[in-house]
Formats: structure tokens, sequence, C-alpha cells
């Protein structure tokens, strides 16, 4: 068996060295005598997973204890109703427009309220973040959508908007704990687990106290009121209990090893490596505006449609997988999440010059 560098978007590489604990502990987790997989939710042995999982995610982001952290199902997307649901009081939101989650959230939001788009970057195909200085904030906006890092244009908004005191709203699905977040600049973090922490299925949701309350829209299932799953402790229903274990061991992976400011350290030496290669090189473009650029997901491009499908076919070929860009943007997209491991973006560089020299 050999495993690849695999540079998906979603689900995507982990730690091998979460996988390989995972691996000792499948038949038998401690000394309960049965996977984590089989054992009850409300068992003390998995009570103590998710109580660590929780603390060392804490430890990681240092989060306050005004905040909550919920460990949900449903994906990013379900975020993309439960927001406005538990939110909307004036069924107001103000959006930031920057691709196809904030589309998809958009069109969630207006099923419920009335979404004002202050700022987008659809006329350049997303290839950019539009300015968010002096934002229009709507008077009457319940909160402030944005999506922090677009996984599949490859831009990132590293300056938040000054909201005016709203609560900012932001998906982080596929840069959280990616690099150094002050929790208290948002009133609720949401990600789906399976692009830079577990396997699919989790979604982590961090939500600032005062917003959860009984006031959610009329007709709100009890499975999307974030108060239901806060007063039990992510127990309402049965939670993706494996999906939870994994997630802690990632948790407690990145802690030994420096926690976020350590990983933001690799992660940038591996961002720099592989745009410094794309910005010397005469057959490679970066497709994003430089200052704009994604530390997770890096897309490019050369100029042939013809090459890109060499390149790709090529790289699957030297274990260099799953490289082909969304049909959205189209050429290549690199997503070099926080377990690709520094190797592996020297072995994509090294394969991108050679097959330059080559081609
Ligand atoms: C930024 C962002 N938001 C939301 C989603 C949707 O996540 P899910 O598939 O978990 O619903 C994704 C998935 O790729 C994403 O990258």
């Amino acid at each position: 068996m050999r495993r690849v560098y695999n540079f998906s978007a979603g689900p995507a590489v982990l730690p091998e060295a979460v996988l390989e604990k995972a691996a000792s502990e499948l038949l038998c987790y401690k000394n309960a005598g049965m996977s984590v997989m089989e054992m009850s939710h409300r068992s003390q042995d998995f009570q103590n997973i998710i109580d660590k999982a929780e603390a060392d995610l804490r430890k990681l982001m240092n989060i306050p204890s005004n905040y909550k952290v919920l460990f949900l199902q449903g994906g990013a997307t379900t975020q993309f109703s439960m927001v406005p649901l538990n939110l909307f009081k004036n069924k107001v939101v103000d959006f930031v427009h920057t691709g196809v989650w904030s589309k998809k959230a958009i069109a969630e939001a207006k099923r419920y309220g009335k979404v004002n788009v202050l700022a987008s970057s659809e006329d350049k195909n997303f290839a950019y973040i539009p300015s968010l200085d002096n934002l229009n904030i709507s008077k009457d906006a319940d909160y402030v959508h944005i999506v922090q890092n677009n996984t599949i244009f490859g831009t990132k908004i590293s300056k938040l908007p000054d909201t005016l005191g709203k609560p900012l709203v932001s998906d982080m699905s596929s840069n959280i704990l990616s690099e150094p977040m002050n929790v208290e600049d948002y009133a609720l973090i949401f990600a789906g687990a399976q692009k830079n922490i577990g396997p699919a299925g989790t979604t982590i949701v961090i939500i600032r106290e005062d917003l959860i309350t009984d006031d959610y829209l009329e007709g709100t299932p009890l499975m999307l009121q974030y108060k239901i799953h806060a007063g039990k402790g992510s127990m309402y229903n049965t939670p993706p209990t494996y999906g939870i274990y994994m997630c802690g061991l990632v948790f407690e992976h990145l802690l030994e090893n420096g926690g976020v400011e350590a990983i933001y350290q690799k992660n940038l030496k591996k961002a720099n490596l592989l745009y410094d290669t794309l910005d010397g090189s005469k057959m490679f473009s970066g497709t994003v505006r430089k200052e704009d650029r994604s530390l997770m997901n890096v897309t490019f491009a050369s100029n042939s449609e013809e090459l890109n499908k060499k390149f790709i076919a090529e790289a699957k070929e030297n274990g260099l997988v799953n490289l082909k860009g969304h049909r959205s943007v189209g050429g290549m997209r690199a997503s070099i999440y926080n377990a690709m491991p520094y190797e592996g973006v020297k072995a994509l560089v090294d394969f991108m010059i050679k097959f330059e020299r080559e081609n």
C-alpha cells in the first residue's frame, strides 16, 4: 500500500499520526472492550471523549467562556438555515458575497427574510475579495455573514469588516484552525469538519451565548435550534460519535505539536513555497489577486485546457491526487490543509517544475 499526497478540497487529508492512533484503537478503545463506533453516546467513555474534544478546541482557539461549542450534524450547509432561523429577529442579513458558498447561504437566508449584499466579487468570478472598508451596514441587520476562506476560488478574507456592532457570522469551513483567530471578533463561527479537522459528518459551531435564545423563527424544527443543542451538551439526539472522536484526536495532535501558531507557521511555509513557484513559472499562474490568496486552497492554471488536463493526469500517476479545479474555476486547485505535510507541497512543486521543463 502506498499513501498518495491528497490535495482534495474535502473530505481531505488527515494527519497520519491521527489515523494510526485511530487504527490502534479501532477494535478496542482504552479499557472499553469495544470500538468508539460501538459505544453508547450516553456512556462515560464517550462523555469523556466529547468533553476532552471540546476542552482541547477551547485551548487551541482560546475560546472565551461566554461562547458555547457545539458538535452538530448536517454539514456547514445546515448552518445556512440554522443561522437565520435562530438569529433572525428583524429578518434582515447583510452578506459579503465571495463565491459559491455565500451564494448558497444567501439563497437559504432569502427563504426566511431579506438579504442585502454589501460587497461582491462576482464581477470577476470571485477572483478577489471586495473592499470591506466602510461597508454600508444595514441599521436593522440581525447579523453580517462572511465566508472567511473561499474553498472553490482560493481567496480569503484577511481583514474583518467593521460591522458597527452587528454580530459577525463566519463560515470557516475551510480555514478553521489554520491560523490564529480572535474568537471574540465573531458572534458565531461554523465549520464542517471534513477539511481541516476530521471526517465528514461533524459540524463545529462556536456561538456567543447571548445569541442562544428561545426567540427563533416560528416553525423552526427542534433539531435546528441552537438552544436545544447547547442545553443538551450536543446530545439532544445521537451525535456523530466517531466523527467527534476523530476531531478530538486531531485537536490533541495539534496541541501536542505547538497549537495553532505552530501550524500557522507551517501553513505559511507550504503556501509560500507553492505561490512562489507559481509566480516564478512561465507556464502556470495563480488565478486570484495576490493579496487575497488563501493559505489553504491554492488555485492555478496554465494557459491551455489541454495542458491542465495533462498536468492533472500525470500528477496523479506520480502520487499527487485530486488536483482538478472546481468546475466553476477550471484549471487546478491544491488544497493544502493543516494535515498536508511540507513534503507533499514540495513534491507538487518539484513535479510542476519538471512538467514545465518537459512541456
Ligand atoms: C466554505 C464552505 N462552506 C460550506 C461548505 C459546505 O459544507 P458541507 O458540505 O459540510 O455542507 C463548504 C464545502 O466545501 C465550504 O467549503
